[in-house]
């Protein structure tokens, strides 16, 4: 059997195969569904310091090839999932990844250092796609200085893995990608979901009660996989691939493109279980290829003559 096993920083996942934050609630809800035991990692809903109840509805809808989400960060708060969901979720054998975010760099440290006191996180990530309330507004993500000052910040109050969740909406994500790998993060995670928005031409009102909302599922996978094959090329820490994942191909894809492991999202709502099939899948083409290693697999991609072009 192939060796599945995956680095991240000081972490390794039995396979690179992760469920992503917001559309895998705590994990425990998924436990009827598949055995959490076998996923590569679980990346629970992100956290803030106090509960957040998130937008109004409609705050969720179906489009082609994907969905539009404003669900707006809701969750029950650190200490919640500390006392309430952390003691079942560490019963399981596998890796419990907190996804953290705040309103100012400050908040996120007290997250991440409330959560770095406790037994069973194997590691933090950090979304970044969130304004920073203090500096006017300006997301971290999007802005690489105070991305690099939020890593640098979250990095001095945990001793964890650490993950940073960048998003697609940064004018240059490679020069993010740099400052965030300076700061300290152990890996990087991208994408999130893209801004996007739909609207009902009976009433001439937007279908999302924010207007805007992020788009993710297969709709997105050819932009997120440029983006990570881009980000991969630039940084020498791992990058945790995700946008679009819904087969072993679409997940090996990423692989290719650079990615150490990679995260599923969007799909877990069609399929609760389609997580084993993609790590099944990915072991099947291992065989299949006579390949030992998924580390051989990690940015194998080829390309003959020239870097491809748009065309
Ligand atoms: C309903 C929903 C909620 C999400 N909540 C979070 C979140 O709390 N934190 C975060 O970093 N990303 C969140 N995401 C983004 C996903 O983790 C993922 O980055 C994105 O959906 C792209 O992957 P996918 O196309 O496989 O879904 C959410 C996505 C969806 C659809």
């Amino acid at each position: 059997m192939a060796d599945l096993t995956t680095k991240i920083g000081k972490l390794t996942l039995k396979n690179p195969v992760l469920a992503a934050s917001g559309t895998f609630g705590y994990g425990l809800e998924y436990s009827h569904y598949l055995d959490l035991n076998e996923l590569g990692g679980i990346v629970v809903k992100g956290l803030s310091l106090h509960p957040r109840n998130g937008n109004p509805p409609p705050r969720i809808m179906e489009t082609t090839g994907g969905m539009l989400n404003s669900i707006g960060l809701q969750n029950i708060g650190v200490e919640a999932f500390i006392t309430e969901k952390l003691p079942d979720l560490r019963r399981y054998d596998v890796a419990v990844i907190a996804n953290i975010f705040g309103n100012t760099i400050e908040e996120y440290a007290q997250v991440a250092r409330r959560l770095s006191a406790v037994e069973g996180i194997a590691g933090i990530e950090v979304n970044i796609s969130c304004p920073n309330i203090k500096a006017g507004g300006i997301m971290f993500g999007r802005d690489p200085g105070q991305a690099e000052m939020l890593t640098a910040r979250v990095r001095k109050a945990t001793l964890l893995p650490l993950l940073v969740k960048l998003t697609p909406d940064a004018p240059d994500i490679s020069e993010v990608a740099r400052r965030v790998q300076d700061a300290g993060a152990d890996a990087i995670s991208l994408v999130n979901t893209f801004v996007g928005m739909a609207i009902d031409v009976e009433t001439a009102t937007p279908f999302l009660s924010t207007i805007t909302g992020g788009l993710s599922g297969p709709a997105i996978k050819p932009l997120a996989l440029r983006l990570v094959w881009e980000v991969a090329r630039k940084v020498t820490i791992p990058v945790v691939g995700m946008g679009g994942i819904a087969s072993a191909r679409d997940a090996l894809e990423f692989i290719i493109a650079g990615a150490h492991a990679v995260q599923v999202g969007t799909a877990n709502f069609i399929n609760p279980s389609i997580c084993i099939d993609i790590i099944n899948g990915i072991r099947d083409y291992l065989h299949a290829k006579d390949i030992q290693n998924l580390n051989h697999v990690v940015g194998s991609l080829r390309i003959k003559g020239n870097e491809a072009a748009s065309d």
